[in-house]
């Protein structure tokens, strides 16, 4: 592949391990394992565990068959590879613990990606090891997106919106939920996107539009209704994650109400956005339009999540949230109101801290655009 820059990743990565106090960092296939070492392996029942460490070069337990892999990196590692017979493959962990010399060490891992899998033969392997969360470290090493990255995940986002705007002609009262999201997958690939799309679009129609995890069912869109359409595209491992809301035909006035609230919680978390503000500084501005108007309590979720390799990540749009925006943090802006029983709007933006405040990835219309019956 040609190279995002893995020995400056790599270097990146030792300085954090030092900060974090962490031995080292073991990974098992997911989207860190890629990022630090352009290699891709499935997860199976087979481990595929990388360690690293901040003064060695990376260490890796997988099976021989896979070996081809490690040939040609633009970087040295260390192999223990292993044959197709488990009871051997602990001992090719133990070569891995005794070459990094990781017995006694306090190893990261992945909290919401590493396996029991690999995790049992790394504590047989090394059972004086202290395995910590290493969440913190992978945030700060892949927080900041850089040019590449940025450019994989403007590409998600145009990919998306053709794929919607290829998908709208077909949406009309009668059509269900599921034809919906089956046009828009196929749109989604024709466009461009990888088929692993990064999630299944949401496509929530008339009540379903109030929940705002609903998948697409077998009713069919009603005049009256409103239409949640939430979706995304993978460009090299990266993802595009956006919503927009439509009205079938004429409306609720209550319904058009809520959608303007949105719009603006919307525009001004674009607007709040820049470098040096708290990440809970955004999620405050949204919320406080859509209380103001008075609907805070059916605004019942964050203002968004980071973006990039994985569909939630670091930074949280979350109140709380105290990291400070750099240039290269790549989140969304997805404030809505839900109304049970009735229906929900939401607008997801997908954008980037610049030095003079945001890029957004995502253009599309953000008013309630009315499709006709
Ligand atoms: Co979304
Ligand atoms: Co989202």
């Amino acid at each position: 592949m040609s190279s995002p820059h893995f020995l400056q990743r790599h270097q990146k990565l030792a300085q954090v391990l030092k900060q974090q106090e962490l031995d080292a960092l073991a990974l098992n296939p997911g989207p860190s394992l890629p990022y630090l070492t352009g290699m891709h392996f499935h997860m199976s029942e087979r481990p595929v565990v990388v360690i690293f460490s901040a003064d060695q070069d990376p260490i890796i337990v997988l099976p021989q068959l896979e070996a081809l892999k490690i040939q040609n990196l633009p970087y040295k590692i260390q192999a223990f590879p292993y044959d197709e017979n488990p009871s051997n493959w602990v001992k090719a962990f133990r070569g891995a613990i005794e070459a990094g010399g990781f017995e006694k060490g306090r190893v990261g891992v992945e909290p919401r990606a590493f396996r029991v899998l690999e995790l049992d033969f790394l504590k047989e392997a090394a059972p004086e090891a202290q395995f910590v969360s290493g969440e913190a470290a992978v945030a700060e090493l892949r927080m900041r997106k850089d040019a590449s990255e940025v450019s994989n995940m403007r590409e998600a986002a145009q990919i998306a919106q053709s794929a919607l705007q290829a998908t709208l002609p077909m949406i009309k009262p009668g059509v269900t939920e599921k034809e919906i999201a089956t046009e828009l997958i196929m749109q989604l690939l024709r466009h461009g996107s990888h088929s692993k799309v990064p999630f299944s679009p949401i496509v929530s129609g008339g009540p379903n539009s109030a929940n705002p995890h609903a998948a697409p069912s077998d009713r069919k869109l009603e005049n009256g209704d409103l239409l949640v359409i939430d979706w995304g595209a993978n460009v090299k491992g990266y993802f595009s994650d956006i919503t927009r809301t439509f009205a079938i035909g004429e409306v609720d006035p209550e319904l058009k109400l809520i959608a303007e609230i949105v719009m603006k919680a919307n525009a001004t978390g674009h607007a709040t956005a820049k470098p040096g503000i708290p990440a809970g500084q955004v999620d405050d501005a949204t919320r406080a339009v859509i209380d103001e108007a008075g609907y805070g309590e059916f605004f019942t979720h964050r203002t968004g999540h980071g973006l990039g390799l994985e569909g939630h990540e670091e930074p949280y749009i979350r109140s709380d949230n105290q990291i400070l925006l750099e240039v290269g943090m790549s989140f969304t802006i997805e404030p809505g109101i839900y109304l049970p029983g009735r229906g929900g709007v939401r607008i997801e933006d997908d954008v980037v801290v610049t030095a003079d405040g945001l890029e957004s990835f995502t253009d599309l219309p953000r008013e309630l655009i009315q499709l006709e019956a």
